[in-house]
């Protein structure tokens, strides 16, 4: 089986591509390295002993992704090349919703062309905004976004929805990430922040490895219970995971014009302190850090409902924050 992996360099798409290798399908990658490193590929080569094929290509072209998708027979597609940072999202909307959207309209288009069925699509829990309900579930109503990037991933899924509608040929699962943490075990592939990083685990190996000098907690007056954010941090090899499952069931399904969607979580909701206590421990690094305000657009409190996930994708998380907190400080060192 020929998967293709938009955005195959970055964090979780390196990931899967792994989980693809070692599950025996063959992997074609496009990525225009606009939020990944070249080094990644040589590391999939090193930790799986195959090199996939790896065209440096922007989505945004359509006739460059043809071209690549022309040269292959390709069975199924796992799209994740999209802009994800929440606070630029708010500073260029008009880059994440044309990166964001003429991807994925591209890549569908290709597919449509070149007939081919199958599309996993990365989505995201933001696009339940604060839900009224915990845990959130799959039927949870898309409430307002907090940020454009979470709106691209709305409009994505309400684009793959009416694309599957009026197309009898395609069939389509989305996964709603939670908030993937941590690193391969072997320390050789994992996150690669541009700049200072948005996201909280980044920021803590940050500065443990001395790089930024102090974590700043955004509001520990949040009604919870060590007053700090609570949020679904899932391994990223658990969710790597989740993509070998969706893809699965996509090929073998005997339904055709599928379209499903899934809460990838780990089900469970953590605060920053509890991200912080354990990185601390299983690490055995006092870490530095102070309180300061709520950052804006941040919601109180989110975790998964995995029900579904682990009724028909037959998935679930399998590691711990502890887990997550010593691989995401493995990783670090690596990048040392
Ligand atoms: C987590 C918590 C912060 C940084 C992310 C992705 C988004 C989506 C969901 C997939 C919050 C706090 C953070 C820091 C802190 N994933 N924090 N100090 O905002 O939940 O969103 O997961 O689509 O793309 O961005 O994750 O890691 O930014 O924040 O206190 O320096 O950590 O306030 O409570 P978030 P995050």
């Amino acid at each position: 089986m020929n998967i293709l992996v938009t955005g195959g360099l970055g964090y979780i798409g390196s990931h899967t591509v792994v989980e693809l290798i070692e599950n025996n399908y063959e992997v074609i990658i496009i990525d225009n390295l606009s939020n990944s490193e070249l080094f990644i590929l040589d590391n999939i080569k090193k930790i799986t002993g195959v090199k996939p094929k790896f065209y440096n290509e922007d989505l945004l072209d359509l006739n460059k992704t043809n071209e690549v998708i022309n040269k292959h027979d390709i069975d199924g597609v796992i799209h994740f090349a999209a802009f994800k940072s929440v606070s630029e999202s708010i500073k260029y909307p008009l880059k994440y919703y044309r990166n964001n959207l003429l991807s994925l309209i591209n890549i569908l288009r290709s597919m449509d062309e070149n007939n081919i069925s199958n599309i996993v699509f990365s989505s995201s829990c933001t696009v339940y905004g604060q839900p009224d309900k915990l845990p959130v579930s799959e039927n949870a109503p898309f409430k307002k976004a907090e940020s454009p990037y979470s709106k691209s991933k709305q409009i994505s899924e309400q684009i793959i929805e009416d694309f599957v509608n009026s197309n009898d040929n395609i069939s389509s699962i989305s996964l709603r990430y939670f908030n993937p943490v941590g690193a391969h075990d072997s320390g050789m592939i994992g996150e690669l922040p541009i700049g200072i990083p948005d996201n909280l685990v980044p920021y803590i190996t940050q500065t443990a490895a001395g790089i930024r000098d102090e974590l700043s907690v955004f509001g520990n007056d949040y009604n919870t219970s060590d007053g700090t954010a609570i949020r679904d941090y899932i391994h990223v090899v658990d969710l790597a995971k989740a993509h070998l499952m969706a893809i699965k069931r996509l090929n073998n399904s005997k339904k055709k014009n599928i379209f499903e969607f899934f809460n990838v979580g780990k089900g469970t909701g953590f605060s920053v302190m509890d991200v912080i206590n354990s990185f601390e421990k299983i690490n055995n690094i006092k870490l530095k850090y102070s309180f300061k305000d709520r950052r804006d657009g941040d919601i109180e409190e989110i975790y998964s409902d995995v029900t579904k996930s682990k009724n028909i994708l037959k998935w679930q998380a399998e590691k711990n924050l502890d887990d997550m907190m010593s691989s995401a400080w493995k990783w670090q060192k690596y990048l040392k």
